[in-house]
């Protein structure tokens, strides 16, 4: 059976004698071959990658303008600039840490959405829109990557603060062309900062843009096709509009971890790491950290071994717990908690 190192080995000699064909019979083979080996994250990228090349060879040569293929490439150029991340993710639902009916919301999603064609044939519509709201640092964009991880779609990260300061008047027509993108490609579609809609506010005063804006967004929503999944992202919520808010299936809150969760994330981030701890002094420092999120806790941990690391002569990795200690002091402070 040919291993991957083959196929790679052909796929460089074809590149290099420019023989298309057996190229992409070759990548063919490669990521059926990834797909057999469960490197889902290898054959999703692989394949985009080929269906975006094969869409850029369509549209070489010359375009007539006005023409079908003209206002497709306008598209694609609209959708390019306003699109951060185009990626498949390597996350799974282990790596998040959130309460009880959070955690048992996400599990059923992602059920839910493997079982998508038999719920679908029972006429029973799967959740495809859902909001995450919460305190900066605990996991809304995290909870998107593992939604896109867990069922090995690609994620379409949209940078909606630049759809909205693009030209005025043409926000809903760059978030439609998005939709429409993500909807063929059967990706999910990630408004992360989804609050930045808000923005359209500031500079719009008779707020003609605004209602536009919504409008738009409430069709596109309406019309979404079940196999597409829109996540969005604020941490925000009183800056959205209640229908906007009315339209999404599921609205989950990640809030900041509580004592338990602040300890599960440290005893995973240490026993991560290859330094020595000691539990009891460890669970002693966890009542310092209230109010910090998830994200400041592990940004002190782990800038505390390394400079245990750097600062200790014998290069031991034993985690100071006095260095620790003082750098939850000074995020605290850096952030008004
Ligand atoms: N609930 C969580 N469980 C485990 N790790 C977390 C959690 N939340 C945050 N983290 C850690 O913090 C990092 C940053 O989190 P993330 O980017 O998801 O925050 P966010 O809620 O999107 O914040 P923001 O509002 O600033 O965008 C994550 O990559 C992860 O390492
Ligand atoms: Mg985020």
């Amino acid at each position: 059976m040919s291993t991957q190192f083959d196929f790679v080995k052909e796929i460089a000699k074809y590149g290099l004698e420019n023989d298309q064909d057996n190229l992409l019979k070759s990548l063919g083979e490669l990521i059926e071959h990834s797909r057999k080996t469960k490197k889902m994250n290898m054959a999703i990228q692989l394949q985009s990658i080929l269906k975006e090349s094969m869409k850029e060879q369509r549209y070489s040569g010359l375009v007539k303008v006005d023409s079908n293929s003209y206002f497709d490439r306008e598209d694609e150029r609209t959708v390019r600039e306003f699109i951060l991340d185009k990626v498949s993710s390597d996350y799974s639902f282990n790596n998040i840490i959130c309460d009880g009916q959070v955690t048992e919301d996400l599990s059923f999603l992602i059920k839910e959405h493997r079982l998508a064609n038999q719920l679908n044939a029972l006429n029973l519509p799967v959740s495809n829109k859902v909001l995450f709201h919460g305190p900066s640092g605990c996991g809304k964009t995290l909870a998107a990557y593992i939604l896109a991880g867990e069922l090995n779609k690609l994620i379409y990260v949209v940078n909606l603060g630049a759809i909205v300061s693009s030209k005025l008047g043409e926000t809903s027509k760059n978030i439609a062309k998005i939709f429409k993108k993500a909807a063929q490609e059967e990706c999910i579609i990630f408004f992360d900062e989804f609050d930045s809609l808000g923005k359209i506010r500031d500079y719009d005063q008779d707020h003609g843009e605004m209602k536009r804006v919504v409008n738009t967004i409430l069709q596109l929503i309406d019309q979404l096709p079940q196999d597409t999944l829109v996540i969005a992202a604020t941490n925000q919520l009183a800056m959205l509009d209640d229908a906007l808010l009315r339209r999404f299936d599921m609205i989950l809150k990640l809030d900041l971890p509580d004592k338990n969760q602040s300890l599960e994330l440290i005893e995973r981030t240490l026993r991560n790491s290859q330094f020595q701890f000691s539990l009891p002094k460890v669970k002693k420092i966890v009542p310092e950290c209230a109010g910090l999120s998830y994200y400041s806790i592990q940004k002190t941990l782990v800038n505390a071994m390394k400079k245990s690391y750097v600062n200790s002569e014998a290069r031991d990795r034993l985690l100071d717990m006095e260095t620790w200690k003082r750098l939850i002091t000074q995020e605290k402070a850096a952030l008004g908690r």
